[in-house]
């Protein structure tokens, strides 16, 4: 019988290109070869080329379709998860939309949030049910998604006693509706749009990491955001002149692999936001 500990099974959303491949690529190599690692991208077509590409460097991810804005796409993958292995032991919610700079905010607000804020919690719904024992769940987040970030103004939306996923998810489109309206500003919102939802995700996470930390300290789960650093990808190389001292994709996965791998032993960090293996203060 095929030793647990040795045999993960590990899923990475937004793995066709970028940091998410990376994330793919560095699983594969850390786990052991009887680990399976997923390979999610919403194209098939991406998804089954970028797995060709890391075939071609001696790895074995498989390819599962995965668009994170359609709920029955993610649940149809956790189903086949839980078909196949019974249960998941690593998931890394990667996925997420650009913000395209000479669009408005105001025409991109609206499937930004519903992919990355919306998008995770599909994400976390669907998966969060499948954790074994000892898993790990790290959502990409950013160093924006700190509280510090956001005017004292609307910290109660992300933060306090009685906060739920579903208050998170309409605080955002909260959010949503006043860059739309025009009255953002005025209502303290940050001008760029990735920190309210950057915090969010945070949020998220926090949210879930303390409704179920009883159970999830028991079972030697851990759940976590991320902040890679500036990374070299299509989606950031636009906002810099200078990428010189931007993270290679690889380069980047490294600490998230670290986050997503701890042994079993580990029971921190736990419900951070973690950046080169350290938590990021929250307020
Ligand atoms: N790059 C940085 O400097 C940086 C810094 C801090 C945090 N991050 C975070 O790191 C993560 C990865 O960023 P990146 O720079 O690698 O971005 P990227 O190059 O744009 O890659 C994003 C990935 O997400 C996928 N995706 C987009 N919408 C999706 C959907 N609806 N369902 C499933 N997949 C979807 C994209 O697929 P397609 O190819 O089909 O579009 C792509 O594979 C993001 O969460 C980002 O916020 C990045």
């Amino acid at each position: 019988m095929t030793d647990a500990r040795e045999r993960k099974i590990a899923l990475v959303t937004g793995a066709n290109q970028g940091l998410g491949l990376a994330l793919v690529r560095g699983l594969c190599q850390a786990l052991s070869g009887k680990s399976v690692v997923y390979l999610t991208a919403r194209s098939e077509e991406r998804g089954r080329e970028a797995c060709t590409v890391l075939r071609r460097e001696g790895l074995k991810p498989e390819f599962l379709q995965i668009d994170i804005t359609d709920a029955t796409s993610v649940q149809a993958a956790a189903r086949a998860i839980h078909g196949r292995h019974g249960g998941i032991d690593i998931v890394i919610q990667n996925a997420a939309a650009r913000i395209t700079k000479d669009v408005a905010p105001a025409e991109q607000v609206a499937g930004f949030i519903d992919t990355n804020n919306h998008g995770t919690l599909r994400v976390l719904e669907a998966f969060v049910p499948l954790l074994r024992d000892g898993s790990r769940l790290v959502v990409v987040a950013s160093s924006f998604g700190s509280l510090r970030n956001l005017d004292a103004r609307l910290h109660e939306k992300f933060e306090g006693a009685g906060l739920t996923l579903e208050g998170i998810a309409r605080a955002l489109d909260d959010y949503v509706a006043a860059v739309r309206a025009g009255t953002a500003a005025a209502a303290g919102w940050p001008d760029w749009i990735n920190v309210p939802s950057k915090i969010g995700q945070v949020a998220s996470v926090r949210v879930l990491a303390s409704g179920n930390k009883a159970e999830f300290r028991r079972r030697g789960i851990l759940l976590n955001a991320a902040c890679p650093g500036l990374v070299d990808t299509e989606a950031s190389r636009p906002w810099f002149d200078d990428m010189s001292k931007a993270a290679s994709p690889d380069e980047a996965a490294r600490d998230l692999i670290w986050l997503a791998t701890l042994p079993p032993a580990a029971a921190e960090p736990y419900g951070e936001l973690v950046r080169n293996r350290r938590p990021l203060p929250w307020q």
